[in-house]
C-alpha cells in the first residue's frame, strides 16, 4: 500500500511562523521530495466552525488568506491536492459513523480537547459539534486513507484517537481504514515555536505572532521587541539563551550558510550561544540576525505571494478543482466502508435475494 500524506488547517487566521515551522515547510519539502502516491491538504473550514458557529464570515474570509499562504509558502496544486473541509460531505457522513465506536469519557481525555475547552472558556456550556471535532477529524484523515499526517505535537492526541477509532472500525466491520502516523518536526524547537513575547505558544489570540504576510517593516518592528533575556541588561552582562525567544527563533530558523552571510565572525549558531553566554554580545545584533534570517526566508514567499494575489479567482478554482478530486477519494472509501457496515443496501445482491427467498416462504 502507498504513501498518503494528509494534513491540514483551520482557516481561522493568517498563518504564522509556528505553522510555518511546525508543519507548513516540511509539507512543502515533503511534496517537493515526491516520495509519496498522493497528498492532500485541506482547509478545515467545519472543525473552524466549531468554536465560531455565530462568525462564519471570519472563517470565510480566511480561506483565500490561507489559500495564498499555501500556495506562497510553495505548495503545488499539481503536486498536492489543496481543498476545503466543507465541500466533502463524505466527511459528515463518516464522522457520524465513527461516533458509535468512542465513548463520551474516551473524547473527554484527549489533553487537546481538555486545554482548548480551558481557554474558550466552554467548561460549562461546550458545543457538542467542538466536543465532537476529534471524531471528525479522524473522518478528515480515514476517509483518505492518510498513512503520514505532518503536524505539530500538539496534533498528537488527535492521531491517538484517530488510530484507535480506525482499528475499532475494521475489527468491528471490515479492513478498510488505514491506521496513520503523525510526522513531528525534526527541530525539537519548531515543534512548539513560542510567541514573540516568550509565551509558550505562538497564537493569534496571544497577540504574539509573525505572519507569512508580514512586510519588512512588520517584521523588524516585532522582533525588535522580542523577549530575550531579562537579566541580560548590560552588554557585557552573560546572557541565558534558554527560554530566550530570539535564540529559539534562531534554533527553529538560522542555518550556518545565515551566519556566513550576515554575521561572519561566527560559524554557527553554537558559536554565537557560547559568546552570548560569556557576555559581550548585545540582544540588538542578535535582533538584526534574526531579522536578516526570517527576511532571507520570508522573501521568496512574499514574491510568490504577490504574484497570486494578482488572480484570486484562479485560487477560487485550484481550491474547486482539488475539493471535487478530494471528493471523489472521499467517496470511494465511503462506498467501502458503507459495504463493510452492511448499509450499502441497493449493491447487496445477496440480501435482495435473500429477503425475497424468505417472504416468499412464508
Ligand atoms: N486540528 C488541526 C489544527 O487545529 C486541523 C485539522 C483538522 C487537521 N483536521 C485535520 C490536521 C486532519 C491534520 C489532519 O491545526
Amino acid at each position: 500500500m502507498g504513501k498518503i500524506i494528509l494534513t491540514g488547517d483551520r482557516p481561522t487566521g493568517k498563518l504564522h511562523l509556528g505553522h510555518y515551522v511546525g508543519s507548513l515547510r516540511r509539507r512543502v519539502q515533503l511534496q517537493n521530495e515526491g516520495d509519496y502516491d498522493k497528498m492532500f491538504v485541506f482547509m478545515a473550514d467545519v472543525q473552524a466552525l466549531t468554536d465560531n458557529a455565530d462568525n462564519p464570515e471570519k472563517i470565510r474570509q480566511n480561506i483565500i488568506e490561507v489559500a495564498l499562504d499555501y500556495l506562497s509558502a510553495g505548495l503545488d496544486p499539481a503536486k498536492c491536492t489543496l481543498y476545503i473541509q466543507s465541500q466533502i460531505p463524505e466527511l459528515a457522513e463518516l464522522t457520524t459513523y465513527l461516533m458509535n465506536l468512542i465513548t463520551v469519557s474516551r473524547v473527554q481525555r484527549n489533553p487537546t480537547v481538555k486545554t482548548e475547552i480551558k481557554m474558550r472558556n466552554f467548561e460549562a456550556n461546550i458545543p457538542l459539534g467542538f466536543f465532537c471535532y476529534p471524531v471528525s477529524q479522524a473522518a478528515d484523515i480515514a476517509a483518505f486513507k492518510a498513512t503520514t499526517v505532518p503536524a505539530g505535537e500538539d496534533q498528537e492526541p488527535m492521531l491517538e484517537v484517530t488510530r484507535e477509532l480506525v482499528r475499532r472500525f475494521n475489527q468491528t466491520y471490515a479492513d478498510v481504514l488505514v491506521e496513520p502516523n503523525i510526522l513531528l518536526p525534526e527541530n525539537a524547537t519548531a515543534r512548539r515555536l513560542p510567541g514573540t513575547d516568550g509565551k509558550e505558544k505562538m497564537s493569534k489570540s496571544l497577540g504574539n505572532c509573525i505572519y507569512l504576510s508580514d512586510d519588512k517593516d512588520t517584521v523588524w518592528s516585532k522582533v525588535k521587541s522580542m523577549y530575550t533575556d531579562p537579566t541580560h541588561v548590560n552588554v557585557s552582562d552573560p546572557g541565558h539563551v534558554e527560554g530566550n525567544a530570539v535564540f529559539t527563533y534562531l534554533d527553529a530558523f538560522s542555518t550556518d550558510e545565515d551566519f556566513a552571510e550576515f554575521w561572519p565572525e561566527f560559524q554557527n549558531l553554537d558559536e554565537l550561544k557560547a559568546a552570548y553566554t560569556a557576555g559581550g554580545i548585545g540582544d540588538m545584533k542578535c535582533k538584526k540576525l534574526l531579522n536578516n534570517v526570517i527576511n532571507k526566508m520570508l522573501d521568496p514567499i512574499r514574491a510568490r505571494r504577490r504574484e497570486y494575489e494578482q488572480d484570486i479567482p484562479e485560487i477560487y478554482n485550484i481550491l474547486k478543482k482539488g475539493s471535487i478530486a478530494a471528493r471523489e477519494v472521499a467517496a470511494q472509501t465511503m462506498d467501502e466502508v458503507k459495504k463493510a457496515m452492511q448499509i450499502d443496501y441497493f449493491n447487496d445482491e445477496e440480501l435482495i435475494r435473500q429477503q425475497a427467498e424468505k417472504f416468499k416462504a412464508k
